[in-house]
């Protein structure tokens, strides 16, 4: 079990021992090692329960540090970089001699992401301070592979607290901001192509780079990627367009109405009554994004059988929503 604590110089000094650190973002928490220790690595990948090819983001200070981690990143990488760091942008590019095969999961490429959370940063100038160089922290998000992304410190701990040493220690920034994990792109000379949406939108890229069209999922190893991710243990169906209830309602009237859950945007639910219960109402889409994986949580956490989900209106943020219930809906 691993201690909790909002002291940003312990958490580097557990990095530093070769621990691991659950790590607040402005998207979601982090499993974090230190990018350049082989042990902490391996250690991600069995408390993740990961798949070893799946390969890990590094998270950096900075553009400052995009030489030591990628060599020869193309031009579209350091303008995206200038714009959007520190932000929710990952952004994939060659992999300099530094980058372990664990990282890549032995990918010619790395991806690279400078964290926003205030905390975050802290850690990695207390690791410069020890004397690390350009310091990476290697952190998929903290989650047992395939489940809910955790948006809070109280989420890591019950997702993967049995999985953690009495060295490691989960970092607690509060709630995550934005509420799912960031937008990856995949950068080449003459562009970018999106390999996972996020709260970067491609409207967004698009005014920086060319953004050249998304390869099929089979030819990027993107976790998040895979047909199902992104699932709670209760059945999750999709309500889109014209919120016609009839396609998917059929078998939830057999069920008991208080197994049943629904998440939805707040001028959507009030078409939808049925006496379900109520997991998340939220505005506006930031908020939806934010409410989204404690809603499908608590889905689990009240036993329920089924997570009605009504679809926001495509655009913008509202695409990171869909496709995460998307992939939620396929487990
Ligand atoms: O918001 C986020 O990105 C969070 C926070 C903690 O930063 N991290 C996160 O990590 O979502 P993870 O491991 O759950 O997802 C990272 C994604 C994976 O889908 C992985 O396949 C992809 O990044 N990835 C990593 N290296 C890659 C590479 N060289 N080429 C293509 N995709 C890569
Ligand atoms: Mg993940």
């Amino acid at each position: 079990m691993a201690k909790i604590s909002d002291n940003a110089v312990d958490a580097a000094t557990a990095l530093a021992d070769q621990q691991l650190v659950a790590l607040p973002t402005e998207t979601v928490y982090g499993l974090g090692g230190l990018a350049t220790s082989g042990p902490a690595l391996d250690r991600i990948f069995q408390t993740k329960n990961r798949p070893a090819d799946h390969p890990l983001i590094v998270h950096i200070d900075g553009v400052d540090s995009l030489d030591y981690w990628s060599s020869d990143a193309p031009v579209p990488a350091v303008k995206l970089a200038l714009q959007f760091w520190p932000g929710p942008l990952t952004i994939v590019c060659p992999r300099s001699s530094r980058v372990l095969d664990a990282v890549t999961g032995g990918q010619p490429t790395v991806a690279l992401r400078a964290p926003a959370h205030p905390l975050f940063q802290q850690v990695l100038r207390s690791l410069s301070e020890f004397g690390v160089a350009s310091p990476g922290i290697a952190a998929p998000s903290a989650n047992r592979f395939g489940s809910v992304s955790p948006t809070t410190a109280s989420h890591v701990l019950a997702g993967l607290g049995e999985f953690l040493e009495p060295g490691d220690l989960i970092l607690d920034g509060g709630p995550c901001t934005i509420g799912l994990e960031s937008t990856i792109v995949i950068c080449e000379s003459a562009g970018v192509r999106v390999a996972r949406s996020g709260a970067i939108t491609a409207e967004q890229l698009a005014e920086v780079v060319d953004v050249l069209p998304a390869l099929e999922t089979e030819q990027v190893r993107v976790p998040g990627a895979l047909a199902a991710h992104y699932s709670p243990a209760a059945s999750v169906l999709l309500i889109d367009g014209d919120k016609d209830l009839s396609a998917i309602a059929g078998p939830l009237f057999d069920l008991d109405p208080s197994q049943i859950g629904i998440i939805g945007l707040e001028s959507d639910l009030d078409t939808v009554g049925l006496g379900w219960i109520p997991l998340a109402r939220p505005a506006n889409p930031d908020e939806y994004a934010h409410e989204l994986y404690a809603a499908l949580r608590s889905a689990d956490d009240l036993g329920l059988s089924h997570v009605v989900a009504v679809l926001p209106p495509p655009g913008g943020l509202a695409d990171a929503i869909r496709d995460r219930l998307l992939r939620a809906a396929r487990a």
